[in-house]
Parts: structure tokens; C-alpha cells; sequence
């Protein structure tokens, strides 16, 4: 009977969602979408002023070891994003989104996630336990937000991160096993930007003018609440667009270059940018950070998770004239009148500010991942992205798997040094899976057999693989211990696309890594509850 439910979203999501809703066990009766807010009461696109979240500031410094202390609080709070209504929301410090962390290469970081969150859910009734995983950083295993190593509302955990690569614009999102997704969607994502010399120095747009970009959408009940409906466990969609947290907003910009660190954290959808004027897009930066040279693009694909720099030269218009950022939405997501639309500039007249205002051709040339070639691979491996027997898969294999397996089952070993190339592949028309490989930057080497894309042709972390896709990424495996690999389809990486590799000691050393689960989180003292 579970298999046979679980296989009837392939009736399309509303003959499905019908037939299933007596027997859904996590989410209540709102998932129906019966108490959908009427379209009518959502606000209007370009009504709202942009704004930017806050920068998270060290409670403490430490000049011997060079380390900044945070501490940061997951709570609950509330935003009026729809009209007159409050949005019961869950943030990191109580902000949604959360505060952006920014740090300098070779300074360490040690962040305390304080889970202070509810009991249950408000509307769902599940325990928010949390993970944070720090997407971006080789952390230790134990330090990098392993889906099992929950952390449960009173209790707190240290995540230590070294800080030891290039400027990139990285994100620290929940990883909670199995409520990813909910937790995402409430609100606990951020940006983590860091920077090292080659970057400061660069005459790209820096200080005002480097602009965080978080993207993502969400659809609501008539009372404000937030609205889950996983359609049958096959993704999330909204039918409002927000960027930074607030719906389809409008940012004032003087006539010179921009540049936005847009991090799709949509928790199912992928976007297609442009501008309405039709001028190009330039990609400066990837998942990994700055791109050997920058890409000029009208357009480019961007799917959850993914991190794109672009860089926007309002120099080309008036004053007065507005611009819209669009999206052509890529095949397989669940469109609404005003998602084709994310945000719009306007351009103003003040006076403009010349520091910093070029795109060199040149940005990093040696970045170690991008001048891998593959004759250095020591073994190729396979990943095959199916649904089998009712559940999301990488190689047949499910979170479940490696949870019975005590957390010792692996999909790949490679040993600390080894350059490898994988080989990922989507065989189905009807999904994507951007596809992410924790602790590595990787390049792609292929798509398809064709080269990749120009706007990813910097360092990367996820992969978008698309439907009937299959790509080849080359990667240089250092470090030590047990990581995921996973769908940043949270729906679908909570319903189970998710598997692990373990990189092992190189030839000659037995010390392996450290479990991902040797340190676990600690009860809050009375006091602070
Ligand atoms: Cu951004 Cu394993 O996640
Ligand atoms: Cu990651
Ligand atoms: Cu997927």
C-alpha cells in the first residue's frame, strides 16, 4: 500500500494529492492547499523596497589563535509579507533571512547554534531538530551539519569552520534529517561571505555595491501561515517570489556596476535569469568563487543551492528608467502568474561612485579545481539519480540505507589526494537534481558530452542535472572522514536522495577521519532557557 502511494504522484500532483490526503502522515490537512490565500490578496510585484539582511557581528575575538566567537539563536518570529497579515517564521537570531557572516581567509570561525525553537511545529507537529551545514566549507565531519547529528530544541551545538579557502559567497542553511526542507522554508538560511587578497584587490564592485541576492518562493494560507505542500514528496513551489525576504522588490541603483551574490535558497524551484532590457548578465563567480575569466550571458540556468556573482552595469540607462531582473522558468517547475518576475532596479540619479567599477578579464587564473585536467583522475564512479520502488535514490541507495547501516554504508572512498571524476547522471524527462557533493569544490568537465554551460565554468560545489542529463565532474578529494552527496531538492533530499562518501587516509596512513557524530550538541543550562 506505501509503495503504491507513494507511486501515485505519477498521476500528476493533484490526482494525486486527492487519492493520497487520508493517508499522508506528516503533514496536516493545509498541504490540500484548500485554504490557499486568494491570489487577489498577494501583494503586487515591485511594490516593496529592497533591503539587505544585517551582518553578524563576533561576541568575542581571539588575536592568538585568530578566531572570531558568534553566537546565534534559532528562534521563532514573524514578518508581514503578505498585506496586513503576520507570517509565523523561524530565523537564525529571529531573521529571516538570516545575518550574513563575513570573514577573512585564514581567520577561523566558531559559531554556536543555539536551538530555541518550539517544541513541534506550529502547524506540522514534527520536532525541529536542527543541523547547520556551512555549504561551502571543507569542515571536519563532525562540524559540517551531518543530517543525523541533530542538535533538538534547548540544546546547542559549536561548529568550528577553518576558513582555509578562496573568497566565495557561501550559505549556512538547516540540515535537519528528514525536515529540511520545512525548516529551510521557515526561514533558517543566510549567506557567509569570505574574501582573500586576490579578491580585495580586484577593482570589482565591493562594499555597497557587492549586494547579497537570496532567492526564494513560498505560497500561503489565508491566515498569512506559510503553506506545505511537498506534492506527494516531489517539491515545493510558491507562487510569490522573494528576494532577501521580502516579495518581488525594488532596489534604487545609481548608473555604474553592481555586483549581486544571488544564491538561489528556493527550497524545489530553479530559475532562468535575464533582464527585461535584454543587456548580458556578467557571471563573475560560482559556487567555489571568482571564475578564471568572466562570462557574459543574456541568460543562464540556476538551480537551488547554486551561487552565481553576477555583475549588472546600470551605466547603460537613463535615470528613471526601471529594470526588471525575469525568470523563464526551466521545465519541470510549478509556474504562477507573477513567478516569471523576481525584482526590479530603478535607476536614480545620484552621484555615482567610481571606485571599483570594472570587470577585468583576468579574476583568478590558478584556482587549483579549474586547472585540473583529467588524465590526473585515478578512477572514474558512477551516480545514477532514480526513483526506485516509490523513493528518490543515488544508486539505488537512501538515507535510509545509511542510517541502518549505523552510518558506516559509502557510496565512494576515495583516498585523501585522489583526483577522481564522477559521473552523474538523470536518466528521467520529468525531474532535475541539482545535485551537491559536501567538503570538495569540483569543476565540470561535460554535460551531455558537450562543455559546460559559460556561466558555470568557474569553481563549483552543486551540479544542476537536468532532465535526461548526465555530467562529468573532475574534483581533487583532501581531507578525511564520512560526507553527504545529495539532491538540493530538499523534498527530495528528505525523502531520502541523499548518500554518503568517506574520503580514507592515503596510501601508507590508517588514521581515518573522524566521525561525523563524535561530537555531539549539549543541553542548555537552565538559565539560558
Ligand atoms: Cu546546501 Cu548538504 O547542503
Ligand atoms: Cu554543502
Ligand atoms: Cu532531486
Amino acid at each position: 500500500m506505501l509503495l503504491a502511494r507513494r507511486d501515485m504522484f505519477k498521476l500528476g500532483a493533484f490526482g494525486a494529492a486527492a487519492v493520497m490526503l487520508p493517508l499522508e502522515r506528516t503533514l496536516g490537512a493545509s498541504s490540500s492547499g484548500s485554504n490557499r490565500i486568494k491570489s487577489s490578496r498577494l501583494p503586487g510585484p515591485f511594490t516593496v523596497p529592497f533591503a539587505i539582511p544585517s551582518i553578524l557581528r563576533p561576541y568575542r575575538q581571539d588575536e592568538t589563535s585568530g578566531t572570531d566567537y558568534y553566537r546565534v539563536y534559532m528562534q521563532p518570529t514573524t514578518a508581514e509579507i503578505i498585506p496586513g497579515l503576520r507570517t509565523p517564521l523561524w530565523g537564525y537570531n529571529g531573521e529571516v533571512p538570516g545575518p550574513t557572516v563575513k570573514v577573512r581567509q585564514g581567520r577561523k570561525v566558531v559559531m554556536r547554534q543555539v536551538n530555541i525553537l518550539p517544541a513541534r511545529h506550529p502547524v506540522l507537529g514534527y520536532t525541529p531538530w536542527t543541523s547547520v551545514h556551512l555549504h561551502g566549507s571543507p569542515s571536519l565531519p563532525q562540524y559540517d551539519g551531518y543530517a543525523s547529528d541533530v542538535t533538538n530544541p534547548g540544546q546547542y551545538k559549536d561548529y568550528r569552520y577553518p576558513n582555509t579557502q578562496t573568497a566565495r559567497t557561501l550559505w549556512y542553511h538547516d540540515h535537519g534529517v528528514h525536515h529540511t526542507a520545512e525548516n529551510v522554508l521557515m526561514g533558517l538560511a543566510a549567506q557567509y561571505h569570505s574574501t582573500d587578497p586576490n579578491e580585495a584587490a580586484l577593482p570589482i564592485p565591493h562594499g555597497r555595491f557587492d549586494v547579497p541576492l537570496i532567492v526564494s518562493d513560498a505560497m500561503f494560507n489565508s491566515d498569512g501561515s506559510l503553506l506545505f505542500d511537498n506534492h506527494s514528496e516531489s517539491g515545493m513551489y510558491g507562487d510569490v517570489i522573494l528576494v532577501n525576504g521580502r516579495p518581488w522588490p525594488v532596489m534604487k541603483v545609481s548608473r555604474r556596476k553592481y555586483r549581486f551574490r544571488i544564491l538561489n535558497a528556493s527550497i524545489s524551484r530553479s530559475y532562468n535569469w535575464s533582464l527585461d532590457s535584454g543587456e548580458p548578465l556578467t557571471v563573475i563567480g560560482t559556487d567555489g568563487g571568482l571564475m578564471p575569466h568572466p562570462q557574459p550571458v543574456t541568460s543562464f540556468r540556476h538551480g537551488m543551492a547554486e551561487r552565481y556573482e553576477v555583475v549588472i552595469d546600470f551605466a547603460k540607462y537613463p535615470v528613471g528608467r526601471r529594470v526588471t531582473l525575469t525568470n523563464a522558468s526551466p521545465p519541470n517547475n510549478i509556474g504562477y502568474d507573477n513567478t516569471d518576475k523576481v525584482m526590479a532596479f530603478d535607476v536614480v540619479g545620484d552621484d555615482v561612485d567610481p571606485a571599483d567599477n570594472v570587470v577585468p578579464d583576468v579574476l583568478m587564473p590558478d584556482n587549483p579545481v579549474m586547472l585540473l585536467r583529467p588524465q590526473e583522475a585515478v578512477r572514474t564512479r558512477k551516480f545514477d539519480l532514480v526513483r526506485q520502488h516509490g523513493k528518490w535514490t543515488i544508486n539505488g541507495t537512501s538515507w535510509a540505507d545509511i542510517a541502518a547501516s549505523g552510518f558506516t554504508r559509502v557510496e565512494a572512498d576515495p583516498r585523501d589526494g585522489d583526483v577522481e571524476i564522477w559521473t552523474i547522471r538523470n536518466d528521467s524527462g520529468g525531474w532535475f537534481h541539482p545535485t551537491h557533493v559536501h567538503l570538495i569544490d569540483f569543476r565540470i568537465l561535460d554535460r551531455n558530452g558537450a562543455p559546460a554551460m559559460p556561466h558555470e565554468q568557474g569553481p563549483k560545489d552543486v551540479v544542476y542535472v537536468g532532465e535526461k542529463e548526465t555530467v562529468r565532474i573532475l574534483a581533487r578529494f583532501e581531507g578525511r572522514g564520512r560526507y553527504m552527496i545529495h539532491c538540493h531538492n530538499l523534498v527530495h533530499e528528505d525523502h531520502d536522495m541523499m548518500t554518503q562518501f568517506e574520503v580514507l587516509p592515503p596510501v601508507g596512513s590508517q588514521v581515518r577521519g573522524e566521525s561525523p557524530l563524535d561530537e555531539p550538541c549539549t543541553a542548555l543550562p537552565e538559565a539560558e532557557l
